[in-house]
């Protein structure tokens, strides 16, 4: 995994758009490249092949001892090879490092594939946002995963 720069954004964009009923827009990423609290990591298929096209992202904040997952997504193609898997996995590493003692994040309420995903890695429902997306007023749960308990 590499860290993101400005100049990945057009590819991240194009999953991004695949991926999201509402997608973030550039300038969403601009300002967490530029947040210091702000974790941004591409994945690009084979360590070696950095200039190959990106494949996954992941963006999430580190503050205190949490860490919040902002946003985690495979391109289409590329999905059901454990590659969110790994990119969770190594991030999870570096929050460790930092002090992260628990994983925090909303996902909607209809997104199956992603609540399975994380009910995977051990996520546990610790609430519901009711509305929480202002677009449609779909709710989301709330997950979270201690990782004292792993590293
Ligand atoms: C959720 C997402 C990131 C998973 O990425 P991925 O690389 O395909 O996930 P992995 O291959 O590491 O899957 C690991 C486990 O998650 C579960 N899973 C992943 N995709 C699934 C799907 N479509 N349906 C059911 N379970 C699924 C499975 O349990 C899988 O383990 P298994 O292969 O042993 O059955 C991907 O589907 C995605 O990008 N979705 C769109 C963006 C999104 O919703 N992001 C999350 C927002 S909160």
């Amino acid at each position: 995994m590499y860290a993101m720069t400005e100049a990945d954004l057009d590819q991240v964009l194009e999953i991004e758009q695949a991926s999201f009923k509402t997608p973030w827009k550039r300038s969403s990423y601009k300002s967490e490249l530029s947040c210091k609290s702000s974790y941004n990591f591409i994945v690009r298929p084979g360590s070696f092949c950095n200039n190959s096209k990106i494949v996954s992202y992941i963006t999430f904040r580190i503050i205190a001892d949490e860490m919040h997952i902002l946003k985690i997504s495979v391109a289409p193609k590329w999905r059901n090879h454990g590659i969110a898997s790994w990119l969770l996995g190594n991030s999870f590493k570096i929050a460790s490092e930092a002090g992260v003692k628990a994983v925090y994040l909303e996902v909607r309420l209809s997104n199956n594939a992603a609540i399975k995903f994380y009910n995977k890695l051990c996520f546990k429902v610790i609430g519901k946002r009711l509305n929480y997306y202002q677009e449609d007023g779909e709710d989301a749960i709330v997950m979270m995963k201690k990782l004292k308990e792993i590293f």
